[in-house]
């Protein structure tokens, strides 16, 4: 498959349809993988969104937020690992913000495991800052327990 470009890839809405290759993505990202059911049961709470990307129409990457009020929560983020370092992981997040600002939220904030160079170079390059420390907070299959770092980033209405 061609690299998809960030200039032109589309962004969508997560729609129930979607969920089961949001969730297929998911498991070949993730050791916990989250399936198509309960991916519905976070899009469907209050202030729930996802967005996601499907150039040539396959799923390649995508963002899913909350918010309570004022303040949002970035709970995944992910993007194949074949077309990863292509910039579609920051595209996601940009529009995950511009989403954010028009729900009224007025910052972000995610955990990330302290290990997770990529993720953690990719955040601070959109204006994350590191907030907060939970020891030993990711379990590993393999290895000693992780810490979580806590990001947080204001969002310019
Ligand atoms: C983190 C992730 C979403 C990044 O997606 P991506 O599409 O590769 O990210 P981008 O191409 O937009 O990268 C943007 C910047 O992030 C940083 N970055 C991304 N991957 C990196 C890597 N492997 N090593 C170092 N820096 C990296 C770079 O600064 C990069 O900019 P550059 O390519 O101009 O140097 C992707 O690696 C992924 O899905 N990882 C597994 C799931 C995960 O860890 N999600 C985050 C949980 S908090």
């Amino acid at each position: 498959m061609d690299s998809p470009s960030p200039a032109t890839l589309q962004i969508e809405e997560m729609k129930s349809y979607d969920l089961p290759s949001i969730a297929s993505l998911h498991a070949i990202c993730f050791e916990d993988a989250w399936h198509a059911e309960l991916l519905g049961r976070i899009l469907t709470a209050p202030g729930a969104f996802g967005l996601f990307t499907r150039p040539h129409g396959k799923t390649v990457g995508f963002i899913i937020c909350r918010s309570t009020g004022e303040e949002g929560e970035i709970l995944s983020l992910a993007v194949a690992p074949n077309v990863r370092r292509n910039g579609l992981g920051g595209v996601l997040l940009e529009a995950a913000k511009v989403q954010a600002a028009k729900l009224s939220i007025e910052s972000l904030f995610l955990e990330v495991a302290e290990d997770n160079l990529a993720a953690r170079r990719l955040y601070e390059k959109s204006d994350f800052s590191t907030v907060g420390r939970r020891p030993h907070y990711y379990r590993r299959r393999y290895g000693p327990a992780v810490d979580a770092l806590t990001l947080r980033c204001e969002l310019t209405p």
